[in-house]
């Protein structure tokens, strides 16, 4: 992972691969003209004032993701000058957003695969700001090539030929290396973004290798290490306590099913929040086959139990004066001849039943009993993560999650939490309406309803098993878990680690009081 650190250093004399720098769309004297952020001042002074003329001349405009390379003038032990783009330059008195810095700091981490060290001269007015660069440097640097020959292994090997290294250090100047603020920021930074590569780590990670018990087994290693308290319910475990829902959708696979429950607890703690994730090691759709063309990416279907562990993680290393309990509900969905069929009726954990119509949907199934198993504890607030429907991808795209809730101003603290940590999210309705689809013949509800609206169907039938009076929200993130594009900001191709930073704020909230 990148090293982080701070500096005051004069950006020329430090020995570094390059020097980043910002340059956005200017909005004040010459609307449209290129920009040279604050922290480049030196840059700029060495290029006589000319820098972004220079980077004009070279089709620079200031749009986000742009990268524009160019040498560092003379005096500069530093041979490179790479400018990334802002987007618009900020009204007057008013400072580059969180977000902007964040992506543009991602773009250059990535661009700058394969160097050593690089030094950041963004424009940071406060801690806030080189947290955010932080996250974006950790974030933009993530590869995952473990399964390359010339991988990660190589990479560790200082002989071995692999340009492909990620970052190895990022020096950033600009703020106040004693400052308490700051440290503090870089330090949280620190801590989600490894996490957050982490779940990252877990997703992209094919599913011949992660399996149920394999994800128990780390998760367990990992809550050791950082005093969270974990149980690991396996298949006979399950049996005897009932939860048909999890049993049912990993009945199917040679790989047992298992639900693990991860306990963070501070001594000052208020507030217990319940995290539940979806996770479902592949998702084949079972019995009722996923066709080829649908089948290829659903290793990222346990996406939610990855964002749920490493949320539970940060917020012990940060130690948040909140308890959090994570939920992982861990299944491989599969067909054969111990599967769920179409038709089976399933007695759930918490003792409604269940006619499966379609074993395709199997996430609300684990996270039935998971979520039924979280109300028990009576936690202040419930939020489960998922990669639920394919509807909600076709709603909201591939880059926004939706948010469901059974109580208004929980879904508004949830989104806003999304908006400020830079995740986009969108709220969605639960329509009372469209339950009676879910209406049976032969059990107390089906795992399917009507096909429009699929995305808000199946937030209903979760909302059927959390316990009276925990506020609740759902987020579907079924488009962002996974992205099938090319890489943009600090989102690398592959598993996203959407949600973490949403789970991780609506803790810092809750720790702070301020969640409602
Ligand atoms: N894991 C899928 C949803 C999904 C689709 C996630 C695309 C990521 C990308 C889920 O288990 C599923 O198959 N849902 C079905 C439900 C339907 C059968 C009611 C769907 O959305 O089609
Ligand atoms: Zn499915
Ligand atoms: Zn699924």
């Amino acid at each position: 992972m990148t090293a982080l650190t701070l500096s005051t250093a004069a950006a020329s004399g430090l020995r570094a691969d390059a020097i980043v720098i910002g340059v956005a769309k200017g909005t004040r004297s010459k609307s449209g003209d290129l920009v040279v952020a604050p922290g480049a001042e030196a840059v700029d002074k060495a290029y006589d004032g000319r820098l972004a003329a220079v980077l004009e001349t070279l089709g620079a405009s200031g749009a986000e993701g742009e990268v524009t390379k160019l040498p560092a003038p003379a005096g500069f032990k530093a041979p490179l000058v790479i400018a990334v783009g802002l987007g618009a330059e900020p009204e007057k008195d008013e400072t580059y957003d969180a977000e902007a810095l964040r992506r543009a700091a991602g773009v250059a981490a990535r661009t700058l695969t394969g160097t050593k060290k690089a030094a950041f001269a963004l424009p940071l007015t406060d801690a806030a700001d080189a947290g955010a660069v932080a996250e974006g440097v950790l974030l933009g640097a993530y590869s995952f090539d473990v399964y390359k020959q010339n991988g990660r292994q190589a990479k560790n090997d200082a002989k071995a030929k692999n340009g492909k290294a990620p970052l190895a250090e990022a020096v950033l100047l600009g703020g106040k290396p004693r400052d308490a603020a700051y440290k503090g920021a870089l330090a949280r930074a620190t801590a989600v973004g490894e996490e957050l590569n982490r779940a990252r780590d877990l997703i992209n990670t094919p599913p011949n290798d992660l399996t149920p018990q394999s994800f128990a087994a780390i998760a367990q290693t990992a809550a050791k290490e950082h005093g969270i308290r974990v149980q690991v319910l396996d298949e006979k475990a399950l049996t005897k306590g009932g939860y048909g829902g999890i049993l049912g959708v990993g009945g199917g696979s040679a790989a047992a099913p298992r639900l693990v429950k991860l306990s963070y607890t501070s001594s000052k703690a208020k507030k217990h929040l319940a995290f539940v994730g979806k996770g479902i090691t592949y998702d084949s759709g079972g019995i009722s086959l996923k066709p080829a063309g649908h089948n290829e990416t659903m290793k990222c279907d346990m996406s939610g139990a990855a964002a749920v562990f490493a949320a539970v993680v940060a917020a012990a290393r940060l130690g948040l004066e909140v308890n959090v309990t994570g939920w992982l509900a861990l299944a491989e969905n599969m067909p054969s001849g111990s599967a769920v069929r179409p038709g089976d009726v399933l007695r759930m954990y918490s003792g409604k039943t269940v006619e499966v119509l379609n074993t395709d949907a199997e996430g609300r199934l684990v996270l039935g009993d998971a979520l039924w198993a979280a109300s028990e504890e009576k936690p202040d607030a419930i939020i489960d993560v998922a990669t639920l429907t394919g509807a909600m991808m076709l709603a909201l795209g591939s880059r926004t999650f939706g948010v469901m809730a059974n109580d208004d101003a929980f879904r508004a603290a949830v989104h806003e939490a999304a908006e400020e940590v830079g995740e986009p999210a969108w709220p969605m309705p639960l329509p009372e309406h469209l339950r009676k689809g879910m209406d049976s013949q032969v059990a107390d509800i089906a795992n399917m309803g009507e096909r429009m609206g699929g995305g808000l169907v199946a937030g209903l039938f979760l909302r059927e098993f959390v316990g009276e009076d925990i506020p609740w929200a759902h987020l579907d993130i079924a488009g962002p878990a996974f992205n099938e594009g090319g890489p943009f900001g600090y989102t690398p191709k592959g598993g996203t680690g959407t949600a973490v930073r949403t789970l991780v704020r609506v803790a810092e909230l809750a720790a702070a009081g301020d969640l409602g």
